[in-house]
Parts: structure tokens; C-alpha cells; sequence
């Protein structure tokens, strides 16, 4: 039996040696150790000993049994200690590696414009209005004095819902919006989406953006209008800018202009941005018409009012020589990380 322990001790140390993960050295000490073990068996068999013979045995076994306990502990925390070490090789960190650079977003080129446009008017007291791109053919068309055989209102020209209801043209309807119901003072700007029915092409895209703003008071004269639009294009363009009304007609005002800015290239002297002109053409002005305010329930004896729309594609367009309104549509980030 002596013999038997000692041939024990010998192959579990063998075995202990011989493993290289705690999964190996689990098993050898099931193996030896365990209920069905090599070492549980023998010690089982001692019943079979002499009185003397047994306390020799049992304390050769239990030596035994420490010793291939401690093999097996020490083995265990040696292998531990080398798997920790080869993760840490794995997973280590160069921290001379470069950054993976995040790419912060940024508004489109036309929200910027567009706040760019609020900003200036907020600043003179105008407060922002919202109206539903889905508009009542009545505030888009009627209420803003457009006759009834006006081009505009053509279904070539006009996305219709029904008869009455159609994608707004403009943003003038939100004028109505804004005096149906009130009484002046009225002062509010109001950018947004509008809709017509025009095939894409470079300047042109049955989607875009204007801003419209609206002023109604008592007293509110030409001169008004002009001194803020003077005072906008300065803001906008630059303190040099100088502003030039042409006389034009819009249904909803009287009299009309639109408003051409100094080129901001060339200063006036005629560029490739301003064709050779001197001028570039903004955007539509005039003062509210009497029938307007009358639609809206505001007494044109005693009120007057101006209002102007601005195209933001355009804006866009020409501050930043864009050639192709397409772009701005394209979503690619090549065009517009350059904003
Ligand atoms: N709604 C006009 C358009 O889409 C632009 C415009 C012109 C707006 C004159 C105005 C205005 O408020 O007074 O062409």
C-alpha cells in the first residue's frame, strides 16, 4: 500500500506539472483527490490493515494528500498569474496610437441662413411665426388678394390637395395667420418650406425655403420698409451694401418692389457674381394692400403695414458662390462639411 501511495504521489505531481490551465488542474485533482479518486480508493481499502499497519498508512496517506494539494495550489496560481499576464498583453493600450477623431455635426448651409436672417430681424423686434405647409388655398391665394385667373394659381404651377387645400406657394399665408383675428402692432418674421410645381434644375426645385416677414401699425410708411431692409443688408451683407428698389408687381402688395443689394464681391462694379450688374436681386417687398388688411379684418383707414419674402436658396446661392442649387439637396457630406 505504501508502494501504491507513493506511485500515486508520483503521477499526480507528473500530472499537476504537465497542466497548463485551471480546467487541467481541476480534473487532476478530481482524478486523484476526488470521491472516485486514485487516493479516496486506497484509503478506502484500509479497513483490510493491521491495528499497527493502519495509523502508519493514514498518515502516509494524508502527507500524501497535502502534498498533491499543494502541487496542485501552487500550480494553480502560477497558471492564473500567466493567463492575467497574457491578457494584459492582449488588451494593452498604445497610447501613442492616434485618436479616432469624432466628427461633430453642423447645421445645413440653409438653417444657418436661415437663423442667420432671424437673428437680424429678432434684433428689430420681429417675432417668429409658424404656419402649416399644408395651407388653405384661401390664405395662399384669396385672402392675399390674388384673383382668380392669377397664373400662380394654375395647377401647373400649384401642388393641389383638393380645390381648397394645396402645399403653400409662399410663405405669405402666414401674413393671413398672423391677422386673422389680432389688431396691429403686428411685426413677425416667418421662414419655412414652400412648393411648386417646377422640374429640379440648377436653379429651381419643386421644394424650397423663404422667409417672409410682416409689419402692420399705425403710420408704417415706405420709408419704413426701405430703412429696414437698408439696415438688414447692411447686417447681412456688410456695412458698405447699398439697396435698390425696382418697381414690380405683387398681388398682395401696393406699390411693390424688388429689392436688389450692391454686389459684395466687386462692390458694384460688375462681377462674375453679379453677372456684370453691380446688383443682385434679393428678394420681394411692398406695402400690405388695402384688401389684404381688409380680408384680415384690419382697417386700412387706419392701419398700414409692409412685408417682404426672401428666397433662402438664393441667399444661400449667392454668399457662398454655390452654381448648382442641387447641391444643397444632395446630402454629401464633401459639399456640405465645407459650411
Ligand atoms: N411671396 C412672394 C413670392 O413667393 C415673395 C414676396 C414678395 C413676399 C413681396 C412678400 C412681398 O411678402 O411683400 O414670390
Amino acid at each position: 500500500m505504501k508502494k501504491q501511495l507513493e506511485e500515486i504521489l508520483v503521477a499526480a505531481k507528473a500530472a499537476v506539472a504537465a497542466a497548463e490551465d485551471e480546467g487541467t488542474l481541476k480534473a487532476t485533482q478530481v482524478a486523484y483527490l476526488g470521491k472516485k479518486g486514485a487516493l479516496t480508493a486506497i484509503l478506502r481499502g484500509m479497513g483490510g490493515l493491521s491495528a499497527e499497519e493502519r495509523p502508519i498508512i493514514g498518515a502516509l496517506a494524508n502527507e500524501v494528500r497535502g502534498e498533491i494539494e499543494a502541487a496542485i495550489e501552487e500550480k494553480l496560481s502560477a497558471v492564473k498569474a500567466a493567463e492575467l499576464e497574457k491578457r494584459l498583453q492582449n488588451e494593452k493600450v498604445d497610447v501613442t496610437l492616434p485618436a479616432k477623431a469624432k466628427k461633430p455635426g453642423r447645421l445645413h448651409p440653409l438653417s444657418q441662413v436661415e437663423k442667420e436672417l432671424s437673428d437680424i430681424f429678432v434684433g428689430m423686434g420681429f417675432s417668429i411665426a409658424e404656419g402649416p405647409e399644408v395651407e388653405l388655398a384661401y390664405n395662399n391665394f384669396d385672402a392675399l388678394n390674388a384673383p382668380a385667373d392669377h397664373p400662380s394659381r394654375d395647377f401647373q404651377d400649384t401642388f393641389y390637395i383638393t380645390p381648397e387645400v394645396l402645399l403653400r406657394t409662399q410663405t405669405s399665408p402666414v401674413q393671413i395667420r398672423a391677422m386673422q383675428g389680432k389688431q396691429p402692432p403686428i411685426r413677425i418674421i416667418s421662414p419655412g418650406r414652400v412648393y411648386r410645381c417646377d422640374e429640379v434644375d440648377g436653379t429651381h426645385s419643386p421644394m424650397f425655403h423663404q422667409l417672409e416677414g410682416l409689419l402692420v401699425d399705425k403710420d408704417v410708411s415706405l420709408g419704413d420698409l426701405k430703412g429696414t431692409l437698408e439696415q438688414f443688408a447692411k447686417l447681412y451683407f456688410g456695412e458698405n451694401t447699398r439697396t435698390r428698389f425696382r418697381p414690380h408687381n405683387f398681388p398682395f402688395t401696393e406699390p411693390s418692389a424688388e429689392v436688389d443689394v450692391s454686389c459684395f464681391v466687386c462692390g458694384g462694379k460688375g462681377c462674375r457674381l453679379c453677372k456684370g450688374e453691380g446688383w443682385i436681386e434679393i428678394l420681394g417687398a411692398g406695402m400690405v394692400h388695402p384688401h389684404v388688411l381688409e380680408n384680415c379684418g384690419i382697417d386700412p383707414n387706419v392701419y398700414s403695414g409692409f412685408a417682404f419674402g426672401v428666397g433662402l436658396e438664393r441667399v444661400v446661392m449667392i454668399k457662398y458662390g454655390i452654381e448648382d442649387m442641387r447641391y444643397l439637396y444632395e446630402n454629401d457630406l464633401r459639399f456640405l462639411s465645407q459650411f
